[in-house]
């Protein structure tokens, strides 16, 4: 099989569990030194994702039964203009991708997509039918409808089985939530503020499920999209002074809807305040998924050396 992105977050956590299970992995990079131990892997194949000759060239080398694409897509809070624009090329990263795929004679791909793009509604956990909020406001809208058509990519083309998979939030080790990562950063300088009137969920993904889900995919499982979260979701003014505890980091301060408008970007405020969170049912039902990590509480704590074992 072949691992676009195999040197980014999740890539990097499925490679050594792909080599476990006796899987022959080749690598997709467009950096061989980027590659943190090159010898995880039975294969490199060099090819930007941009480049549509080049990646068709490396994938009817290798051959690959199944192509996991595991580079990123949004779920960040700190879209800068050039992340923006990432997003708008995955587009067309991922119908290179896919193309390449499928005149390499694969039968299944599996993408990277994000919960963090439903349309917030209710006061429920969103499943896998929920719209997807293609209509948000300013470059959030954008976002969006560019994880839209990535995942139109590799849901629609008929001559290869395709499969989604929706991520929440993710945290873990190489994560924004890790020691020195944005997140963790933003937390411990008292910039994370918890919201007193309105209050968000976030459904959490720890890197390991997020690659555990993939192992779940490869071969099982019906084409279409799937929710990756754990089993908690949970809101900003319980998980956000939670966190900040286990970090070491002061207690978040209360600010009103109105204060934070005004203190926050627009992003930021829309994830403590409205944000929904995602339901796994799906997952668990279809596949007999369980997380490793069930909770954010267990998977926090591990990552600040709290969690025995
Ligand atoms: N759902 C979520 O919350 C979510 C999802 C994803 C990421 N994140 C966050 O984002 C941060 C970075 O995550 P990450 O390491 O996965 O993302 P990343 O740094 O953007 O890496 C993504 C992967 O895609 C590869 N890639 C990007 N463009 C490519 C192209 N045109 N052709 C071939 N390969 C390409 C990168 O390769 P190179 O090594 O060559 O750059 C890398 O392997 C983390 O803090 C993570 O928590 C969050």
């Amino acid at each position: 099989m072949v691992v676009a992105g195999a040197t980014g977050v999740v890539g990097r956590t499925l490679l050594p569990l792909l080599r476990e299970r006796g899987h022959h992995v080749t690598a997709l990079v467009r950096r061989v030194d980027r590659l943190d131990c090159p010898t995880s892997v039975d294969d490199v194949a060099v090819a930007d994702l941009l480049d549509p000759d080049g990646v068709r060239r490396e994938l009817r080398r290798v051959a690959p039964d199944v192509v996991v694409d595991q580079t990123s897509g949004i779920g960040r809070t700190d879209l800068t203009d050039g992340q923006r624009r990432a997003a708008r090329s995955r587009e067309r990263a991922s119908k290179n991708l896919v193309a390449a795929s499928v005149a390499a004679g694969a039968t299944r791909i599996i993408g990277q997509s994000t919960t963090a793009a439903y349309r917030p509604h209710g006061h429920d956990v969103l499943d896998e039918e929920s719209p997807l909020w293609t209509d948000a406001p300013g470059c959030w809208g954008e976002a969006v409808r560019a994880q839209v058509a990535m995942e139109e990519a590799v849901l629609t083309c008929s001559d290869i089985e395709g499969v989604a998979l929706r991520y929440g939030t993710l945290y873990g080790p190489g994560t924004q939530y890790a020691p020195g990562g944005a997140i963790h950063s933003r937390v411990c300088g008292s910039e994370l503020p918890v919201v007193s009137d309105e209050v968000g969920l976030t459904s959490f993904t720890h890197v390991e499920d997020a690659a555990g889900a993939v192992l779940e995919l490869l071969a099982g499982g019906e084409p279409g999209a799937y929710n990756v979260v754990d089993n908690e979701p949970a809101e900003a003014t319980e998980w956000l002074p939670a966190y900040a505890r286990m970090a070491g980091g002061p207690a978040p301060v209360s600010l009103t809807l109105e204060q934070a408008r005004t203190q926050l970007d627009w992003l930021t405020v829309h994830q403590l305040t409205e944000q929904r969170g995602a339901t796994n049912f799906r997952l668990r039902e279809t596949l007999g998924w369980r997380p490793k990590w069930p909770s954010w509480r267990e998977g926090f704590a591990d990552l600040f050396g709290h969690w025995p074992g």
